[in-house]
């Protein structure tokens, strides 16, 4: 008689490969001088590396598609000759396990054609972790992502392809990473020839990470991450 057993992070070395990207790029590099920036690095690296000590779980997840992911292709593409090379590489070893989600309850329908993103470690998967969020965001090109904020919750973004802007403050070029600290109200729009594509960390307390509950600003959508 068999028994199924869970994998173990250290059982699935591209899963491995692409958090080593994740620590490389929050462990190397520059702040530019921030304390904020610095300070949500280190927390990045140190949550990171206690979690993949801890040889978690890899939880099962059903992979799912969304219209944009018609557009990943591309955007590894663009990544792999960029300077986010290395993190574009991993995540091509895994882009068939991936589960993409827009985590709205609803969402208008222009930007479920154009948005949405998948989890990579945190407290749904599939790399198991409590304390942090990481994970992609894609975007079509075009698109404009609405105006939300996130309370308690303290986000960086690292361009790995692609052109973006934020509250129309500069145009971003991979490898740059833009944080927004709890509360920060942002509004993401997108070049217009290639998509986009994002690397994403989120820290913040346990139960908000578990159900982050983020809206978009002015309206009443919700969220959720179930
Ligand atoms: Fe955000």
């Amino acid at each position: 008689m068999t028994t199924l057993t869970v994998p173990r992070l250290k059982d699935s070395p591209n899963w491995v490969y692409l958090l080593r990207e994740f620590d490389a790029l929050y462990r190397h590099g520059s702040a530019g001088g921030s304390p904020a920036i610095r300070a949500h690095r280190r927390t990045v690296r140190d949550r990171l590396s206690a979690a993949m000590a801890r040889n978690p779980d890899i939880l099962p997840r059903a992979r799912d598609v969304k219209p944009v992911t018609a557009h990943l292709a591309r955007a590894l593409d663009l990544g792999e000759r960029a300077a986010m090379q290395g993190m574009a590489r991993a995540l091509r070893e895994v882009r068939d396990e991936l589960t993409w989600e827009y985590g709205y309850e609803r969402i208008s329908k222009a930007l479920s054609q154009k948005y949405a993103y998948c989890e990579i470690l945190g407290p749904q998967g599939p790399v198991q972790c409590e304390n942090l969020i990481l994970g992609f965001v894609l975007f079509a090109p075009s698109t404009t992502y609405p105006q939300h904020s996130h309370q308690e919750i303290e986000e960086s973004y690292i361009s790995v392809a692609g052109a973006w802007s934020e509250n129309n403050a500069a145009v971003f070029a991979p490898g740059s990473l833009i944080l927004n600290r709890s509360g920060d109200e942002h509004r993401i729009t997108t070049g217009d020839r290639e998509p986009c594509l994002l690397a994403y960390a989120w820290t913040g307390p346990e139960e908000r990470l578990k159900n982050p509950n983020m809206r978009l600003t002015g309206t009443r959508k919700t969220k959720v991450r179930s």
